[in-house]
Protein backbone atom coordinates (compact mmCIF):
# COMPACT_ATOMS: atom_id res chain seq x y z
CA UNK A 1 0.00 0.00 0.00
CA UNK A 2 1.27 3.65 -1.16
CA UNK A 3 0.83 6.51 1.43
CA UNK A 4 -2.46 7.71 -0.78
CA UNK A 5 -3.95 3.94 0.36
CA UNK A 6 -3.12 4.13 3.61
CA UNK A 7 -4.21 7.71 4.20
CA UNK A 8 -7.81 6.71 2.49
CA UNK A 9 -8.25 3.92 5.12
CA UNK A 10 -7.73 6.04 7.82
CA UNK A 11 -10.06 8.62 6.80
CA UNK A 12 -12.57 6.50 6.30
CA UNK A 13 -12.19 4.39 9.50
CA UNK A 14 -10.28 6.28 12.36
CA UNK A 15 -11.62 8.97 14.12
CA UNK A 16 -10.62 12.63 13.18
CA UNK A 17 -8.80 13.41 16.27
CA UNK A 18 -5.41 14.17 14.26
CA UNK A 19 -5.00 16.36 11.37
CA UNK A 20 -2.76 14.53 9.84
CA UNK A 21 0.33 14.81 7.46
CA UNK A 22 -0.72 12.93 4.37
CA UNK A 23 1.99 10.49 4.71
CA UNK A 24 2.46 7.26 6.28
CA UNK A 25 6.18 6.59 7.92
CA UNK A 26 6.59 2.90 7.59
CA UNK A 27 10.41 1.96 8.25
CA UNK A 28 12.63 3.78 10.80
CA UNK A 29 16.28 3.65 11.20
CA UNK A 30 18.46 5.79 13.65
CA UNK A 31 17.93 9.80 12.85
CA UNK A 32 16.02 8.29 9.70
CA UNK A 33 12.28 7.60 8.48
CA UNK A 34 11.03 5.96 5.22
CA UNK A 35 7.61 6.15 3.43
CA UNK A 36 5.23 3.64 2.14
CA UNK A 37 6.11 5.69 -0.88
CA UNK A 38 9.37 5.06 -0.64
CA UNK A 39 10.82 8.37 0.33
CA UNK A 40 13.31 9.27 2.81
CA UNK A 41 13.25 12.15 5.87
CA UNK A 42 15.48 13.12 8.40
CA UNK A 43 13.40 12.63 11.47
CA UNK A 44 13.63 15.69 13.86
CA UNK A 45 10.95 15.22 15.64
CA UNK A 46 11.32 11.65 16.88
CA UNK A 47 7.72 10.66 17.57
CA UNK A 48 7.34 14.27 19.79
CA UNK A 49 10.98 13.04 22.07
CA UNK A 50 9.65 9.63 21.85
CA UNK A 51 12.13 7.88 20.12
CA UNK A 52 15.31 9.29 21.69
CA UNK A 53 17.75 6.74 20.72
CA UNK A 54 16.53 6.99 17.41
CA UNK A 55 14.44 4.77 15.51
CA UNK A 56 14.92 0.78 15.89
CA UNK A 57 17.70 0.86 18.60
CA UNK A 58 19.42 -2.76 18.34
CA UNK A 59 19.55 -3.22 21.70
CA UNK A 60 16.22 -2.06 22.15
CA UNK A 61 15.02 -4.69 19.54
CA UNK A 62 16.61 -7.19 21.09
CA UNK A 63 15.23 -6.68 24.56
CA UNK A 64 12.07 -6.47 23.03
CA UNK A 65 12.60 -9.31 21.00
CA UNK A 66 14.09 -11.67 23.94
CA UNK A 67 11.35 -10.92 26.48
CA UNK A 68 8.12 -11.21 24.08
CA UNK A 69 10.16 -15.03 23.56
CA UNK A 70 9.39 -15.28 27.00
CA UNK A 71 6.52 -13.72 28.77
CA UNK A 72 4.19 -11.29 27.00
CA UNK A 73 2.00 -9.66 30.42
CA UNK A 74 0.90 -10.87 33.25
CA UNK A 75 -1.27 -9.16 35.73
CA UNK A 76 -0.15 -6.58 38.39
CA UNK A 77 -1.83 -9.04 40.97
CA UNK A 78 2.07 -10.87 40.86
CA UNK A 79 5.72 -9.81 40.72
CA UNK A 80 6.72 -8.83 37.48
CA UNK A 81 10.40 -8.90 37.15
CA UNK A 82 11.46 -6.32 34.59
CA UNK A 83 8.98 -4.03 36.29
CA UNK A 84 10.73 -4.37 39.47
CA UNK A 85 14.17 -3.87 37.73
CA UNK A 86 13.24 -0.29 35.97
CA UNK A 87 11.56 0.92 39.30
CA UNK A 88 14.73 0.19 41.37
CA UNK A 89 17.08 1.51 38.31
CA UNK A 90 14.48 4.88 38.38
CA UNK A 91 15.07 5.20 41.82
CA UNK A 92 18.50 4.50 41.84
CA UNK A 93 18.95 7.50 39.35
CA UNK A 94 16.26 10.13 40.70
CA UNK A 95 14.83 11.88 43.84
CA UNK A 96 12.25 9.53 44.54
CA UNK A 97 11.77 5.49 46.35
CA UNK A 98 8.87 4.15 44.52
CA UNK A 99 7.24 3.99 41.09
CA UNK A 100 3.52 3.78 39.92
CA UNK A 101 3.42 2.31 36.62
CA UNK A 102 1.17 2.85 33.41
CA UNK A 103 0.90 3.53 29.97
CA UNK A 104 1.23 7.02 28.91
CA UNK A 105 1.65 10.95 29.77
CA UNK A 106 -2.00 11.72 30.67
CA UNK A 107 -1.54 8.25 33.00
CA UNK A 108 1.20 9.41 34.51
CA UNK A 109 -0.33 12.81 35.66
CA UNK A 110 -3.82 11.28 36.95
CA UNK A 111 -1.56 8.81 39.20
CA UNK A 112 0.16 11.86 40.51
CA UNK A 113 -2.88 14.04 41.18
CA UNK A 114 -4.29 10.71 42.79
CA UNK A 115 -1.40 10.39 45.04
CA UNK A 116 -1.13 14.26 45.68
CA UNK A 117 -5.18 14.34 46.70
CA UNK A 118 -4.58 10.73 48.88
CA UNK A 119 -1.62 12.96 50.71
CA UNK A 120 -3.41 15.66 50.94
CA UNK A 121 -6.49 13.64 52.81
CA UNK A 122 -3.88 11.87 54.54
CA UNK A 123 -1.51 14.67 55.68
CA UNK A 124 -2.52 18.54 54.68
CA UNK A 125 -6.21 18.02 56.38
CA UNK A 126 -7.93 17.65 53.75
CA UNK A 127 -6.41 19.88 50.76
CA UNK A 128 -6.80 18.72 47.20
CA UNK A 129 -6.25 21.39 44.82
CA UNK A 130 -3.58 21.44 42.54
CA UNK A 131 -1.87 24.72 40.78
CA UNK A 132 -0.40 24.39 37.85
CA UNK A 133 0.46 27.19 34.93
CA UNK A 134 -0.70 29.13 31.84
CA UNK A 135 0.38 27.25 28.46
CA UNK A 136 1.01 24.16 30.02
CA UNK A 137 0.02 20.89 28.84
CA UNK A 138 -0.33 17.80 30.81
CA UNK A 139 -2.74 15.53 28.71
CA UNK A 140 -5.80 14.49 27.14
CA UNK A 141 -7.82 12.92 29.86
CA UNK A 142 -10.61 15.45 31.73
CA UNK A 143 -8.16 15.66 34.96
CA UNK A 144 -5.02 16.46 33.01
CA UNK A 145 -7.16 18.25 30.14
CA UNK A 146 -8.11 20.68 33.23
CA UNK A 147 -4.77 20.58 34.63
CA UNK A 148 -3.40 21.95 31.34
CA UNK A 149 -3.27 26.10 30.59
CA UNK A 150 -4.31 26.11 27.45
CA UNK A 151 -8.38 26.82 26.44
CA UNK A 152 -8.52 25.15 23.05
CA UNK A 153 -7.75 21.67 24.93
CA UNK A 154 -10.34 21.89 27.27
CA UNK A 155 -12.91 23.50 24.86
CA UNK A 156 -16.26 21.50 24.48
CA UNK A 157 -15.71 19.24 27.67
CA UNK A 158 -17.32 21.14 30.68
CA UNK A 159 -18.44 20.14 33.13
CA UNK A 160 -15.30 19.38 34.17
CA UNK A 161 -13.39 17.95 37.52
CA UNK A 162 -12.66 20.64 40.31
CA UNK A 163 -9.67 21.43 42.17
CA UNK A 164 -7.28 22.73 39.50
CA UNK A 165 -6.23 26.42 38.75
CA UNK A 166 -3.24 28.29 36.45
CA UNK A 167 -1.23 31.00 36.42
CA UNK A 168 0.93 32.52 34.42
CA UNK A 169 4.25 30.39 34.01
CA UNK A 170 7.84 32.01 34.80
CA UNK A 171 6.00 33.86 37.68
CA UNK A 172 6.90 33.09 41.09
CA UNK A 173 4.63 35.89 42.77
CA UNK A 174 1.20 34.29 40.71
CA UNK A 175 1.74 31.09 42.22
CA UNK A 176 2.49 32.40 45.82
CA UNK A 177 -0.97 34.62 45.31
CA UNK A 178 -2.47 31.79 44.18
CA UNK A 179 -1.92 29.36 46.99
CA UNK A 180 -4.84 28.89 49.02
CA UNK A 181 -4.26 28.23 52.72
CA UNK A 182 -7.00 25.41 52.78
CA UNK A 183 -7.32 23.76 49.33
CA UNK A 184 -4.03 24.19 47.86
CA UNK A 185 -2.02 20.62 48.07
CA UNK A 186 0.75 20.71 45.48
CA UNK A 187 2.33 22.86 42.43
CA UNK A 188 2.90 21.10 38.71
CA UNK A 189 4.70 22.28 36.00
CA UNK A 190 6.86 21.38 33.37
CA UNK A 191 10.40 22.62 33.90
CA UNK A 192 10.53 23.76 29.93
CA UNK A 193 6.89 24.17 28.75
CA UNK A 194 7.69 21.98 25.82
CA UNK A 195 3.82 21.74 23.96
CA UNK A 196 3.24 25.47 24.71
CA UNK A 197 6.58 26.92 22.74
CA UNK A 198 9.31 25.42 24.65
CA UNK A 199 9.57 28.08 27.35
CA UNK A 200 12.43 27.74 29.72
CA UNK A 201 11.55 29.76 32.87
CA UNK A 202 14.06 32.17 34.35
CA UNK A 203 17.04 30.49 36.30
CA UNK A 204 15.42 30.34 39.85
CA UNK A 205 12.05 30.29 38.85
CA UNK A 206 11.76 25.74 39.69
CA UNK A 207 13.99 26.71 42.60
CA UNK A 208 11.76 29.69 44.31
CA UNK A 209 8.78 27.10 43.97
CA UNK A 210 10.80 24.55 45.42
CA UNK A 211 10.94 27.42 48.54
CA UNK A 212 7.19 28.03 47.89
CA UNK A 213 6.24 24.31 48.83
CA UNK A 214 8.61 23.82 51.70
CA UNK A 215 7.06 27.26 52.66
CA UNK A 216 3.90 26.13 52.85
CA UNK A 217 4.29 22.45 53.57
CA UNK A 218 2.77 21.34 49.94
CA UNK A 219 3.98 19.17 46.87
CA UNK A 220 6.42 20.15 43.95
CA UNK A 221 5.12 18.00 40.82
CA UNK A 222 7.33 17.97 37.84
CA UNK A 223 6.02 16.86 34.74
CA UNK A 224 9.14 15.48 32.93
CA UNK A 225 6.89 13.65 30.39
CA UNK A 226 8.91 15.52 27.36
CA UNK A 227 12.02 16.84 28.87
CA UNK A 228 12.73 13.60 30.43
CA UNK A 229 14.58 10.79 29.80
CA UNK A 230 17.72 12.55 28.72
CA UNK A 231 16.24 14.84 26.74
CA UNK A 232 17.99 18.10 28.14
CA UNK A 233 21.86 16.59 28.38
CA UNK A 234 20.79 15.15 31.70
CA UNK A 235 18.61 12.23 32.59
CA UNK A 236 15.99 14.48 33.87
CA UNK A 237 15.19 18.17 33.36
CA UNK A 238 15.36 18.88 36.94
CA UNK A 239 18.92 18.28 37.63
CA UNK A 240 19.80 21.50 35.83
CA UNK A 241 17.96 23.13 38.91
CA UNK A 242 19.94 22.11 41.73
CA UNK A 243 16.53 21.44 43.56
CA UNK A 244 14.26 17.85 43.51
CA UNK A 245 10.53 17.43 42.77
CA UNK A 246 8.37 15.65 45.34
CA UNK A 247 6.76 13.61 42.77
CA UNK A 248 7.91 13.57 39.15
CA UNK A 249 5.98 12.31 35.69
CA UNK A 250 7.35 10.40 32.72
CA UNK A 251 6.40 9.56 29.66
CA UNK A 252 7.08 9.39 25.73
CA UNK A 253 11.10 7.88 25.52
CA UNK A 254 10.29 6.14 28.76
CA UNK A 255 9.45 2.76 26.66
CA UNK A 256 11.79 3.39 23.95
CA UNK A 257 8.73 3.33 21.78
CA UNK A 258 6.66 1.27 23.48
CA UNK A 259 3.77 2.54 25.65
CA UNK A 260 5.25 3.09 28.94
CA UNK A 261 4.42 6.04 31.35
CA UNK A 262 5.14 6.30 35.54
CA UNK A 263 4.85 8.38 38.10
CA UNK A 264 7.91 8.45 40.98
CA UNK A 265 7.72 10.08 44.46
CA UNK A 266 9.58 9.86 48.01
CA UNK A 267 8.51 7.37 50.01
CA UNK A 268 6.81 9.39 52.62
CA UNK A 269 4.55 10.49 50.33
CA UNK A 270 3.80 7.53 47.90
CA UNK A 271 2.72 5.78 51.08
CA UNK A 272 -0.61 7.57 50.83
CA UNK A 273 -1.33 4.79 47.97
CA UNK A 274 -2.02 1.06 49.52
CA UNK A 275 -3.60 -1.71 47.71
CA UNK A 276 -6.28 -1.03 45.55
CA UNK A 277 -6.26 3.33 46.12
CA UNK A 278 -4.84 2.83 42.22
CA UNK A 279 -4.39 0.52 39.42
CA UNK A 280 -3.36 -0.14 35.40
CA UNK A 281 -3.76 -3.75 33.46
CA UNK A 282 -0.87 -2.97 31.37
CA UNK A 283 1.08 -0.46 33.41
CA UNK A 284 4.24 -1.90 34.12
CA UNK A 285 4.24 -4.63 31.46
CA UNK A 286 7.24 -6.70 30.97
CA UNK A 287 8.03 -6.03 27.41
CA UNK A 288 8.18 -2.35 27.65
CA UNK A 289 9.60 -2.49 31.18
CA UNK A 290 12.48 -4.51 29.17
CA UNK A 291 12.80 -1.81 26.53
CA UNK A 292 12.85 0.75 29.39
CA UNK A 293 15.55 -0.61 31.42
CA UNK A 294 17.73 -0.60 27.95
CA UNK A 295 16.97 2.83 27.41
CA UNK A 296 17.82 3.47 31.24
CA UNK A 297 21.54 1.34 30.55
CA UNK A 298 22.09 3.02 27.12
CA UNK A 299 21.34 7.16 28.18
CA UNK A 300 23.69 6.36 30.99
CA UNK A 301 26.44 4.24 29.78
CA UNK A 302 26.27 4.74 25.93
CA UNK A 303 26.91 8.19 26.03
CA UNK A 304 23.53 9.54 24.77
CA UNK A 305 23.47 12.19 27.27
CA UNK A 306 26.86 13.58 26.09
CA UNK A 307 26.21 13.51 22.68
CA UNK A 308 23.03 15.49 22.88
CA UNK A 309 24.34 18.37 25.44
CA UNK A 310 27.55 18.76 22.67
CA UNK A 311 24.85 18.51 19.57
CA UNK A 312 22.57 20.65 21.40
CA UNK A 313 25.15 22.97 21.05
CA UNK A 314 26.29 22.73 17.55
CA UNK A 315 22.38 22.96 16.58
CA UNK A 316 21.51 25.79 19.09
CA UNK A 317 25.14 27.35 16.76
CA UNK A 318 23.52 26.72 13.64
CA UNK A 319 20.28 27.98 14.07
CA UNK A 320 21.56 31.66 15.50
CA UNK A 321 23.57 31.74 12.31
CA UNK A 322 19.92 31.61 10.63
CA UNK A 323 18.83 33.69 13.27
CA UNK A 324 21.19 36.58 11.58
CA UNK A 325 19.92 35.74 8.30
CA UNK A 326 16.38 35.70 8.12
CA UNK A 327 14.74 38.60 10.01
CA UNK A 328 11.55 36.87 11.20
CA UNK A 329 13.55 34.41 13.73
CA UNK A 330 12.91 35.91 16.84
CA UNK A 331 13.76 33.88 19.59
CA UNK A 332 16.05 30.59 20.15
CA UNK A 333 15.42 28.34 22.85
CA UNK A 334 15.60 25.18 24.98
CA UNK A 335 18.50 22.78 26.65
CA UNK A 336 20.06 19.90 25.30
CA UNK A 337 18.04 18.84 21.72
CA UNK A 338 14.38 20.16 22.92
CA UNK A 339 15.10 23.56 20.63
CA UNK A 340 12.13 25.73 20.24
CA UNK A 341 12.79 28.56 16.98
CA UNK A 342 9.81 31.01 17.33
CA UNK A 343 9.27 32.92 14.29
CA UNK A 344 6.99 36.17 13.33
CA UNK A 345 5.60 34.32 10.95
CA UNK A 346 3.24 31.04 10.45
CA UNK A 347 5.30 28.08 11.81
CA UNK A 348 2.83 25.37 10.57
CA UNK A 349 3.75 26.38 6.63
CA UNK A 350 7.52 26.19 7.19
CA UNK A 351 7.34 22.64 8.89
CA UNK A 352 5.00 21.51 5.87
CA UNK A 353 7.72 22.83 3.82
CA UNK A 354 10.54 21.12 5.48
CA UNK A 355 8.44 17.74 5.44
CA UNK A 356 8.65 18.30 1.14
CA UNK A 357 12.26 18.52 1.23
CA UNK A 358 12.86 15.34 3.66
CA UNK A 359 12.87 16.99 6.60
CA UNK A 360 10.32 15.90 9.91
CA UNK A 361 9.27 18.88 12.74
CA UNK A 362 6.76 20.52 13.66
CA UNK A 363 5.15 23.86 14.73
CA UNK A 364 3.76 23.98 18.18
CA UNK A 365 2.16 27.22 20.15
CA UNK A 366 1.18 28.38 16.41
CA UNK A 367 4.49 30.25 15.69
CA UNK A 368 7.75 27.62 17.23
CA UNK A 369 9.00 25.48 15.44
CA UNK A 370 9.99 22.26 17.48
CA UNK A 371 13.06 20.24 17.17
CA UNK A 372 13.33 16.97 19.33
CA UNK A 373 15.74 15.01 17.18
CA UNK A 374 17.13 11.47 18.37
CA UNK A 375 19.89 12.07 21.41
CA UNK A 376 22.17 10.07 18.88
CA UNK A 377 22.06 12.64 16.21
CA UNK A 378 25.27 13.20 14.36
CA UNK A 379 26.69 16.14 13.45
CA UNK A 380 26.17 15.97 9.40
CA UNK A 381 22.49 15.03 10.31
CA UNK A 382 22.04 18.28 12.12
CA UNK A 383 24.07 20.07 9.17
CA UNK A 384 21.48 18.55 6.27
CA UNK A 385 18.61 19.34 8.64
CA UNK A 386 19.99 23.05 8.86
CA UNK A 387 20.70 22.91 5.24
CA UNK A 388 17.03 22.19 4.21
CA UNK A 389 15.84 24.74 7.19
CA UNK A 390 18.08 27.36 5.47
CA UNK A 391 16.55 26.69 1.95
CA UNK A 392 12.66 26.69 2.83
CA UNK A 393 13.75 29.49 5.48
CA UNK A 394 14.91 31.64 2.36
CA UNK A 395 11.69 31.18 0.53
CA UNK A 396 9.92 33.03 2.83
C1 LIG B 1 4.61 17.60 29.27
C2 LIG B 1 3.59 16.60 28.83
N1 LIG B 1 2.80 16.01 29.73
C3 LIG B 1 1.87 15.10 29.38
C4 LIG B 1 1.70 14.73 28.08
C5 LIG B 1 0.67 13.72 27.71
O1 LIG B 1 1.27 12.51 27.35
P1 LIG B 1 0.46 11.37 26.59
O2 LIG B 1 0.15 11.90 25.23
O3 LIG B 1 1.40 10.21 26.58
O4 LIG B 1 -0.77 11.10 27.40
C6 LIG B 1 2.51 15.31 27.08
C7 LIG B 1 2.36 14.95 25.67
O5 LIG B 1 2.75 15.63 24.78
C8 LIG B 1 3.48 16.26 27.48
O6 LIG B 1 4.29 16.86 26.58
Amino acid sequence: MNNRDIAALTDKYVTRTYARIPIALVRGKGAKVWDADGKEYLDFLAGIAVNNLGHCHPAIVRAIRQQSQKLLHVSNLYHILPQSDLASELCRHSFADRVFFCNSGAEANEAAFKLARRYGLEKLAGKYEIISTHNSFHGRTLATLTATGQEKIRAGYDPLPTGFRQVPYNDLSAVEEAIDEKKTVGILVEPIQAEGGINVPDEGYLRGLRELCDQRGILLIFDEVQTGMGRTGKLFAYEHSGIKPDIMTLAKALGGGLPLGAMLAREDIANSFGPGSHASTFGGNPVACSAGLIVMHTLLHGGALKNCVKMGKYFVEGLEALKKRFSFIREIRGEGLILGVELEIDGNKIAEACLQEGLLLNCTAYKVLRFVPPLIIKKNEIDRGLDILEKVLARQ
